[in-house]
């Protein structure tokens, strides 16, 4: 059983799909723990439903990104933690997360990379008008979802229909997400 960390800014929708294949089998890992660094987000609710720990840190706490990230690794080995799973967690990894767990981090986007990184890449989308978009899972490196491709799924848009696009990206995700972690974790 692999053990993973899920790192979450928001919802925590992807935590939570990540969880019920975990519970349901399909998932061959377990999660350890549950990092936020919006205190009070509710993927804190989410994972508290499942008995899951949570880190909710603040990098406004600490004088550096370094710093705050020392803190994340020294929990992170004290759990033995080998893979690292952001789900939402709306920050860039920083040297010291990313030398920790060297390929051991992936990341989840809303869109068919390297087409609209960053934030809000489903409305991105929307405004340039592609009929196309999707999910990708990559691994994460210093840029701003820029790092390896692992997987991908299309998803075409709803017309005009911001609120239908997004759930039919969700929906992928929530599956694409759970068996592209455990073909990495074979
Ligand atoms: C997801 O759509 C995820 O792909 C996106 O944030 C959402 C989090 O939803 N991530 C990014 O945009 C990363 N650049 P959730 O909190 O319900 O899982």
């Amino acid at each position: 059983t692999t053990k993973i960390a899920v790192f979450a800014s928001g919802s925590g929708s992807n935590f939570q799909a990540i969880q019920e294949s975990v519970i349901s089998g399909d998932l061959h890992a377990q999660v350890a723990l549950v990092v936020t660094d919006k205190p009070g987000a509710f993927v804190v609710t989410r994972a508290k439903q499942f008995d899951i720990p949570v880190l909710e840190l603040s990098p406004k706490q600490f004088n550096s990104k370094a710093d705050y990230e020392e803190a994340l690794v020294e929990e992170l080995r004290a759990l033995n933690v080998e893979w690292i799973v952001l789900a939402g967690y709306m920050r860039l990894v920083g040297d010291v997360l990313l030398s920790a767990y060297p390929n051991r981090i992936v990341n989840i986007h809303p869109s068919l990379l390297p087409s609209f990184p960053g934030k809000d890449a489903i409305g991105q989308a929307m405004e340039h008008g592609v009929k196309v978009t999707g999910v990708t899972v990559h691994f994460v490196d210093a840029g701003m979802d820029t790092g390896p491709i692992i997987s991908q799924q299309a998803v075409e848009v709803v017309l005009n229909d911001r609120e239908a696009t997004e759930e039919r990206i969700h929906a992928v995700e929530h599956d694409l997400y759970s068996k592209t972690l455990q073909s990495l974790f074979n």
